[in-house]
């Protein structure tokens, strides 16, 4: 099977809205982040294997300044502030890829904003 898909707008969200008014978003929605540190949506996903992953975070952000957002991956910090960049609009949706270890089985992934403007929009993660 090709990468897992996980919707934003399934997951656990902590301070963030489901919302769908920018166009390009895949499934029903995306989650827009409440614009301080500390908000985040977590994933529950599964891994056939323990290993390494590749995790892809599909995200749009329509201001000037960068969102960064501290990846953990079962409550270990996996990528600390990892850059989610501007993208010219809300509406242009693009990706970021980091690598991952999983275990096998259920896995918790959570995309928290490191910085006061908060996350970016967030659309879905997908693992491969
Ligand atoms: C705007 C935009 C939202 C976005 C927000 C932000 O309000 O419409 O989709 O989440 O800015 O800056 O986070």
């Amino acid at each position: 099977p090709g990468p897992a898909d996980y919707q934003a707008e399934d997951a656990a969200i902590s301070q963030g809205a489901v919302e769908s008014n920018h166009a390009g978003f895949t499934g029903a929605g995306f989650v827009n982040y409440d614009n301080l540190a500390g908000s985040y949506v977590e994933f529950t996903v599964n891994a056939a294997k323990a290993g390494p992953a590749t995790l892809t975070l599909r995200y749009a952000n329509g201001t000037t300044s960068g969102r960064p957002m501290d990846i953990t991956v079962n409550g270990t910090l996996a990528a600390g502030e990892l850059a989610f960049d501007p993208t010219g609009a809300w509406t242009t949706w693009t990706t970021r890829t980091v690598t991952v270890q999983l275990n096998a089985g259920a896995n918790t992934i959570r995309a928290a904003a490191a910085t006061a403007g908060g996350g970016p929009n967030l659309d879905r993660i997908s693992l491969g």
